[in-house]
Formats: structure tokens, sequence, C-alpha cells
């Protein structure tokens, strides 16, 4: 057990190359904290983030991606905590938005708006405006039905909107089908071969600004070819623009990079840096890329206790305190987070878990593992590679309130997102004043007989 989990911390470090998670004294710390002693101060599940682990894939990344001049935009889908988003703008990053608050996420963590790339296939014309407003550094768009709503709100406004054109490359991705974007039957982006025509109707209008292309294939890509792909044909449809007499200056090259969620390697992203160079790196072009798992994924655990066990014919399932409705990706996707228990237990025979959340649904499993300690109700766990889309998809389905955030730097810990009260929950909530009012009306006493 000691083996396998260190051999799992070892696979959360991923390419960082950091030690943010690692057993001392057999209890499992993030930095130099104990996370049984956040569990003290903070009822579980909670999310705990290191900041060292973001700090550091943040600085791999761009360091790899200078020589070919990229820029990162961080996914705030991926994590739109306003700590976690203050830590990426102070290292230089901007972000890519794919709503209105998601916007107003970006603008409460300081990030300028000349930083900020709105993405997303379906934007509000108020969300729209509020962008434009603000003074957006760009706007992906990816119909002409939307190019024709932001042409119409800029001119509303008097300004002129900086467009880019998100096209849609057909390559596979080679990803999971729910997280794969780049297919020409995925509801993404705009058919390669409809691209030139709707870029010169950009340019014949005065109140858009058609500053380039974006591209963004899928989610957790682990092999990195079709990048190669993609990129190659948004390559090719540069030089035909531009051979039209039209003018591009700025690619975004989306994001998509995928982390090992069990012992396999990262992508090594000095060779996602020498594909960008090999296909879109001499075009002239700003380069941009949007990656949000790979910065943010390996940074956090879901910290949760356990129940009850549960000791049935075929198998022994603990239930813990977190549910789907907390880290929701493995009923959504399947995905299985490697887990890690608190306290590390050297004597402890290999068990095989089921470990189950409390939800009322049987989706609601995080997976079977095997090689645990044997556990008892009150023991920790935690979920590893939980930093992206873990908290920033959580539901209150089963009112169960959204859990705290922690993050971590060095020996210190705060909350940087306080437990939802039940009280905050029920209180959007109203009760018709027809409800409320018990006394039968004489009008309602006759309609019921
Ligand atoms: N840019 C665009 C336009 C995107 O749609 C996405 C993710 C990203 C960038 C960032 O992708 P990343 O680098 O994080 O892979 N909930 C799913 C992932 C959905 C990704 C949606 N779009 C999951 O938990 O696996």
């Amino acid at each position: 057990m000691a083996e396998h989990a260190m051999a799992m911390v070892d696979a959360l470090r991923g390419d960082t190359g950091s030690q943010q998670l690692v057993y001392r004294d057999q209890a499992l710390h993030i930095e130099s904290v104990c996370v049984d002693r956040i569990v003290t101060a903070v009822p579980t599940p909670f999310y705990c983030y290191s900041s060292d682990a973001i700090r550091t894939a943040y600085r791999t990344l761009s360091g790899a991606l200078k020589p070919v001049g990229a820029s990162v935009c961080f996914a705030v889908k991926a994590n739109g905590n306003l700590s976690v988003l203050g830590l990426l703008a102070g290292l230089g990053s901007g972000m890519d938005i794919v709503s209105g608050g998601e916007l107003e996420r970006a603008l409460a963590a300081r990030v300028p708006a000349s930083k900020i790339i709105f993405s997303g296939v379906g934007k509000k014309r108020s969300e729209i405006a509020r962008a434009l407003e603000v003074g957006i550094h760009q706007i992906n768009v990816e119909s002409e039905a939307e190019l024709d709503a932001v042409g119409d709100v800029a001119g509303a406004l008097g300004v002129r909107a900086p467009v880019a054109l998100r096209v849609n490359p057909d390559v596979d991705a080679r990803t999971h089908a729910k997280i794969s974007t780049g297919k020409k039957e995925d509801k993404f982006g705009i058919p390669f071969e409809d691209i030139p025509a709707l870029y010169t109707k950009a340019f014949a209008a005065p109140e858009l600004d058609p500053v380039g292309l974006a591209v963004h294939i899928g989610s957790q890509i682990l092999d990195l070819s079709p990048y190669r792909a993609a990129y190659s044909r948004i390559a090719d449809l540069v030089s035909l623009l531009r051979s039209q007499g039209l003018r591009i200056s700025r690619l975004d090259l989306g994001g998509g990079i995928g982390i090992p969620y069990d012992h396999g390697a990262s992508p090594d992203v000095g060779e996602y840096a020498t594909i960008i160079r090999e296909t879109v790196g001499g075009l002239d072009c700003e380069l941009t890329v949007e990656p949000g798992r790979w910065l943010v994924g390996p940074a956090g655990i879901l910290v949760t206790e356990v129940l009850f066990i549960k000791e049935t014919a075929d198998r022994l399932t603990a239930i813990v305190d977190a549910g789907m409705n907390d880290l929701m990706r493995p009923a959504m996707y399947g995905a299985v987070h490697p887990v890690f228990p608190l306290m590390q237990d050297c004597q402890g025979k290999s068990h095989i878990y089921q470990i189950a959340g409390p939800v009322c649904e049987s989706s609601d499993v995080f997976g079977t593992y095997r090689d645990l300690p044997a556990l008892r109700s009150g023991d920790r766990l935690a979920f590893g590679c939980a930093g992206a889309y873990g908290a920033s998809m959580a539901s209150t389905y089963n009112a169960r309130d959204l859990a705290a955030e922690v993050l971590v730097d060095r020996d210190r810990f705060r909350v940087i997102r306080r437990r939802q009260t039940i009280e905050a929950l029920l209180a959007l909530e109203d009760e018709t004043e027809w409800q409320v009012s018990p006394i039968p009306s004489a009008g309602d006493l006759a309609h019921a007989f």
C-alpha cells in the first residue's frame, strides 16, 4: 500500500517536478501543511489547492511556450475561485471566459479586460455588451448568427468589436466523446469551408474588427498529434485568407492538454511548443493558448470522511461524505481520480473498496480501488487531481451545500470559499402567496365540490 500510494503521489506530481503532495510521518501533507490539521478547522468535504503546484505549472508551461512567443489565458471554467484566478493573474496569466459570470469573476480577480478572451458557443447580447463596455481583448465567434449579434451590439454601443472566428477543423482529439469539440459533428466552431466568406463579411462590417482565428479541439488530450493536425489546418487557412488580402494578426490555439489521473505520463509541454512552432510559429501572428486543467488539475484534492463501511456479499463499500454533487467527473465521464488515505497505514493489508457518495443516484460512485488499508468510519481520504472541473462543476443536488475551498501556501492555509450554508441555499426561494395562505376562499370551495 505504501508503495502504491507513493506511486500515486508521484503520478500526481506530474510534469511539474514539484513535491506538493507527500506523506511525511505517514500523514498526507500538501506543501508543508498536514491535511489532517486542515480537517480540524474545516468540515469535510472540502477542496484544497497547492499554490506552489499552480505556480510551478504556470511557470513550466509559460516557460516552454516562451520561445514560440505564445501567451497563456487560463480557462476560468476549470477553477474560477477568485484566489486561484488572482494567483494566476499575478503570475501574468490572461483569462479565457465563457460567460458573463466568468467575466465578472476575472474582473473581480483584477485581471485587465485587455487580457481576457470571451469564448463559448452561446453568448447573450447583454454579456456581449458588458464585454465590449469593459474593453475585452477578443470575442471568439462560433456562428454567423453570433457574428451578426456582436456587430449589432457593437454598433449600438458605438464601438468596434475585436472578433476572432473559431474554426471547426474536423479533427478528432481522441478524448472522451463528451469533451471532444473539434469534429464536424460537434456543436462548436464554424465549418472550415465557411470561414473565408465569414471572415470577408466581418472585414466589410465597420463595427467589427476581425483579428484572427481560434480553435479548440477538446479537453484531456494526452496524445498531442491531433494538435498538429488542427494547427496545420489553421496555418492553411491563414495562408488562404491572406492570399485574399485579408489581415490576420492573432491565433488562439485553445486549451485541452491532459493530465494523468493514473500512473501515466503527462504530455510533454516542450513537445507541445514544438508542434506550435512547426505549424503556426512562422506566421507572424500573436499566439495564445487557453489551458485550464493542466494548470490547476494536479494542484487540488477533495478531502472527504468515511461515513460507513457497508459489507455485502460481493464487496466492501466505503460510503464517504463527498458525493457526485461535489465532484461530478466520475459520474459524468467515468473518470477515476486517485485516492489517498490521509494517514498512511503501513501495517494495513491490501483491501479492495468501492468508494461511493451519499447522493441518491447509482452513478454516485468514485470507483473501485485496490490496495487500500482497512478503512473505518471516521477515516479521511483525499481524491487527487481534483483542482480542475471539481469545485467549478459542483451543484447543490440533494440539497447538499457547496463544499468549502482551501488554499495552501507553504506552511499556511486559508479558506478561500466558505462552505455554503443551508440558509443561503433556501434564501433565494419563496413560497407563493396562495401556499402561504392556508384558508381557502369561498370561490375555491365552490370549485372543490
Ligand atoms: N478553451 C475552450 C474554448 C474550452 O472550451 C475549454 C474547455 C478550454 C479552453 C480549457 O480546456 P482544458 O485545458 O481545461 O482541457 N468538464 C470536463 C472538461 C470540459 C472542458 C470544456 N472546455 C472535465 O471535467 O473533464
